[in-house]
């Protein structure tokens, strides 16, 4: 019998970051003065972890998302994508990096209207000048582990709202980045269609090892995160971090509770 250690050599190689925020800041003139929305948040997410952060309306998660997607710039500290510097080079290379490496997923979905569902999952692939014939093989379980296949030649408004997230998060993996971001993924859901984006979130990370990071002002949807961080007036607090998730529901309230949010 083989037995496996937890821990690596002493001579492996450091695991690099697939998400790294380090003393991110993202102020906005608000009656004249500079405001501080995102304040000194520094985290690091290691492959194939399912984080959540949990704040409430108004706190700057889109803010912080955004940043972290490269979708806007922070007005100081650093960002790095699978170690790449998102803040390095011109906005060319910031957005080949963004189709690459990074999913996006938003609370309206953002599908395409006149295309059908499997031309919306596809089209990153054509952007990056693929041809989705070469990927179909790929393209197509996709499809079946969000279970959307029969779907496939509908057009978006021929679907139901949880089905347009999932055809959304096909076409986030669809370049298979190492990285997904989900903004309030289920807010435009019923609870049911809600809980099963989150269950199939976990199994995209289950299945395809995607690193993902969903931030929401749910706690039943934040308790299922293997890490659930809190953001509060745009500052994190790291003191009330859960690890080892999934949790309850209650867990995530209790340290609510404790945090006075
Ligand atoms: N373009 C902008 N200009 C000025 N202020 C902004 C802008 N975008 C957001 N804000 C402010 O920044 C704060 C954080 O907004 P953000 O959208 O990041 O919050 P959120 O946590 O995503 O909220 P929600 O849960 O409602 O989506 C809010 O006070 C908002 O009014
Ligand atoms: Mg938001």
């Amino acid at each position: 019998m083989t037995s496996v250690s937890a821990s690596p050599p002493p001579d492996a190689a450091p695991v690099v970051p697939v998400l790294e925020a380090r003393g991110l800041f993202r102020f906005r003139r608000d009656e004249g003065r500079e405001v501080p929305i995102v304040r000194d948040v520094s985290f690091a997410l290691a492959p194939r972890e399912f984080a959540t952060i949990m704040g409430p309306s108004g706190s700057g998660k889109s803010t912080l998302l955004h940043l972290l997607a490269g979708l806007d710039r922070p007005s100081a500290g650093l960002v790095q994508v699978a170690g790449e510097d998102l803040g390095a080079g011109d906005e060319e290379r910031r957005a080949a990096i963004r189709r690459r490496r990074i999913g996006f997923v938003f609370q309206f979905f953002h599908l395409l209207p006149d295309l059908t569902v499997e031309e919306n999952v596809t089209l990153p692939l054509r952007i990056l000048g693929q041809s989705p014939r070469q990927h179909r093989t790929r393209t197509d379980s996709l499809l079946e582990l969000l279970g959307i296949a029969h779907l496939k030649r509908r057009l978006p408004a021929a679907l139901s709202g949880g089905e347009m997230q999932r055809a959304s998060i096909a076409r986030a993996l669809a370049a298979q980045p190492p990285l997904v971001l989900a903004d309030e993924p289920t807010g435009n859901l019923s609870s049911k269609a809600g809980e099963e984006v989150v269950s199939l979130l976990r199994s995209v990370r289950d299945n395809l090892g995607t690193t993902i990071l969903l931030v929401t002002h749910n706690p039943r949807d934040a308790a299922a995160g293997d890490r659930v961080l809190f953001l509060h007036d745009g500052a994190l607090r790291p003191e009330a971090e859960l690890r080892g998730g999934p949790f309850g529901v209650a867990d995530v309230f209790a340290r609510l509770q404790e945090l006075g949010i």
